[in-house]
């Protein structure tokens, strides 16, 4: 399916600290599988996603970068045009929840008002290594108006619904 026939085509970012799973998710969501041994992200990279929904053809574009510092893209060109956003954390590591809102700063002063944004606890399957409970991200999605979700790219899980929420709020 390229740009002309398809109903809609949006872009979408992945946002969070280094190391949450932001690439993970992303090789997930546009039908691959995962990697155990993934290198940091240089600079962004990109995938597609084509998704029917309802009678529609949808065609997302998902841009990814670092989360570390030295290694991002210009952040004023990764968010332009961007209407949804996967703001990561990893539940094993509190100070990547804590970054949270530092992401959400940089996202609405760089991103239009109109993004949608989904709060993604990454790393469900480590429960035993758990430091952020799922109430915490609850309660910062429900004060900064956005959905929330806990993943897991290496087993699958919720990966599509996070997807999906954001998807469908989009559209
Ligand atoms: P940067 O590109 O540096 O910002 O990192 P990233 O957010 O893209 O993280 P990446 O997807 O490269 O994953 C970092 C590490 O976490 C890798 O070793 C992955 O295998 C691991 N990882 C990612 N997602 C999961 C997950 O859901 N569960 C577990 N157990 N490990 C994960
Ligand atoms: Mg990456």
């Amino acid at each position: 399916m390229s740009g002309e026939d398809c109903d809609y085509l949006f872009k979408a970012v992945l946002v969070g600290d280094a190391a949450v799973g932001k690439s993970n998710l992303l090789w997930r969501i546009a039908g691959g599988e995962f990697r155990l041994d993934s290198k940091p992200t240089i600079g962004v990279e990109f995938a597609y996603r084509d998704v029917k929904v309802g009678g529609s053809l949808v065609k997302a574009q998902l841009w990814d970068t670092a989360g570390q510092e030295r290694f991002r893209a210009i952040t004023s060109s990764y968010y332009r045009g961007a209407l949804g956003a996967l703001l990561v954390y990893d539940i094993t590591r509190q100070a990547t929840f804590d970054s949270a809102t530092k992401w959400l700063r940089e996202m609405r002063q760089f991103g239009s008002g109109e993004m949608v944004i989904i709060l993604v606890g990454n790393k469900s399957d480590l429960q035993h290594a758990r430091e952020v409970p799922a109430e915490d991200g609850r309660r910062l999605a429900e004060q900064e108006g956005l959905c929330f979700m806990e993943t897991s790219a290496l087993t699958n899980s919720n990966v599509e619904d996070a997807f999906m929420a954001m998807v469908t709020r989009i559209l």
